[in-house]
């Protein structure tokens, strides 16, 4: 067990991003309330996607992990998380076959609630209000009254992160999650994108495969890893009351564990060694994210691993890296170099969203092409460092919004403001999630065939 901590030990260690709780009484009262709650998640589930993790950190995976910026109570309906994971399923199913290997999924969702904010203050004209802290904090109304923290956000969340993990089980292990389903999804898509042609030849090498493998008998009739998924949840651990009270011992290991997701990640802002959200992460078992933005030096990078990670456990940490389209062939390769020469074992990730978020026509957004490009560089970076590129962590929605530029259907910043529904940052919608994958797919093959034909010399 890590030493001197308790699940409370962040308390005692400064802190950055912390909500202005009016009520302290009330806090603790809702604190108090949650830790009597049931865990959302198992330590023997969060164990089995470090054990996935850990093959990616191997070079035998690749971790795909995504969803909102931040959830929201409004928006919350069986009809979103079931797009979400649809789309999500089908990039997981173009990847597989880019990579020719496992794609682990980790959604951003079901806990994905508390948002770290670059000022304490919004203003509006000649009104200045606290920020909007996330749904499990405040209200995002530019009113007084919702910008308040309300501890009893914190069951909503709760309650929310409850029901939409129990449709998620339900659609993973409940037959929708089948390849066949997912197969005809993947079809429709390609058939409605204005870049039909250019996916089309992917999508039929994978309907071959799958007529290849109904033939010998392996459908999802006969064989349930086709007809089952196994789907992860993760967000960042901001909110450390709320952590704090879902942190459970599993009597399996008698290890703590977090248990308001199965991987939780520490954000870009909040990741001081000595600081709060830093000790709290070191202490529980769950497998755990760190963003690495420009700011992160080489060796404020070991520092860290050397705390989060201390028993150099492969699938323990995941480093998120958002650099940017302009900066990640500045800062990835001396990351890269760094953790190979201390023999770190880790996850490398690229978040291509933080880092290139824009404003245009008074809208944040971000160019799908940025997006693309950080992606593209992060392989060619890994590919010449000789480390594994292995995932990549993006904001995306299941739906037809208009929160990002480019892509197949070319949204210009005119579009932005039809469907802008982001409680946060804007997200790739369906569309542009599916062209990723189709695009990062093409690229993963091509690097594949390369390397075989430099093999056969
Ligand atoms: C996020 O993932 O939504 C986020 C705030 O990221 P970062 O900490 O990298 O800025
Ligand atoms: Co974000």
């Amino acid at each position: 067990m890590a030493q001197n901590w308790t699940p409370a030990s962040w308390r005692q260690k400064p802190i950055q991003q912390v909500p202005d709780y009016p009520d302290q009484a009330a806090l603790e009262a809702t604190e108090g309330q949650l830790a009597t709650y049931p865990p959302l998640v198992f330590a023997g589930e969060a164990r089995n996607l470090k054990k996935a993790l850990a093959n990616v950190s191997e070079g035998r995976g690749f971790l795909l992990q995504g969803g909102d910026c931040a959830e929201s109570f409004a928006e919350h309906g069986a009809d979103t998380i079931r797009d979400f994971f649809r789309a999500f399923l089908q990039m997981a199913v173009v990847l597989t076959f880019g990579a020719q290997q496992p794609v682990v999924k980790v959604g951003r969702i079901a806990g994905q609630f508390a948002k770290p904010r670059s000022s304490n203050i919004e203003r509006q004209g000649e009104i200045e209000l606290p920020s909007y802290r996330g749904d499990i904090i405040n209200g995002i109304e530019f009113t007084e009254k919702a910008r308040i923290p309300d501890p009893e956000r914190q069951i909503n969340a709760y309650r929310q992160s409850a029901a939409t993990l129990n449709l998620l089980r339900a659609f993973a292990m409940g037959g929708y999650a089948n390849l066949d389903n997912v197969h005809q999804w993947m079809l429709g898509f390609v058939k409605d994108s204005p870049q039909a042609e250019r996916y089309r030849k992917l999508a039929d090498r994978i309907s071959e495969t799958m007529d290849f493998m109904k033939a010998i008998g392996i459908t999802p009739e006969t064989n349930p890893s086709l007809r089952e998924t196994d789907f992860f949840t993760s967000h960042e651990a901001l909110l450390l009351g709320y952590e704090q009270a879902l942190t459970r011992i599993d009597s399996t290991s008698g290890d703590w564990y977090a248990t308001s997701g199965h991987m939780i990640w520490i954000g870009d802002r909040t990741r001081q060694p000595d600081h709060a959200h830093v000790e709290y992460c070191r202490g529980i078992k769950n497998p755990i994210g760190l963003k690495c933005g420009p700011s992160m030096t080489a060796d404020g990078l070991i520092e860290l691993i050397d705390i989060l990670n201390p028993a150099n456990e492969a699938g323990r940490l995941t480093l998120i890296c958002r650099f940017g389209h302009d900066k990640v062939a500045e800062h990835l390769p001396r990351l890269i170099r760094a953790v190979q020469r201390e023999g770190k074992k880790v996850v490398w990730s690229c978040d291509p969203m933080h880092g290139n978020t824009i404003t245009l026509n008074s809208y944040k957004t971000r160019p799908f092409e940025r997006i693309l490009s950080e992606v593209e560089s992060f392989f060619q970076i890994h590919r010449s460092e000789g480390s594994h590129p292995g995932g990549i962590h993006i904001e995306m929605t299941g739906k037809d919004v208009t929160e990002c530029t480019g892509g197949a259907r070319a949204l210009s910043g005119a579009d932005l403001g039809d469907r802008y529904h982001t409680h946060c940052d804007p997200r790739l919608n369906a569309d542009q999630a599916l062209e990723l994958a189709f695009l990062l797919a093409e690229r993963m093959k091509g690097g594949r065939d390369e390397k075989r034909l430099a093999a056969a010399g």
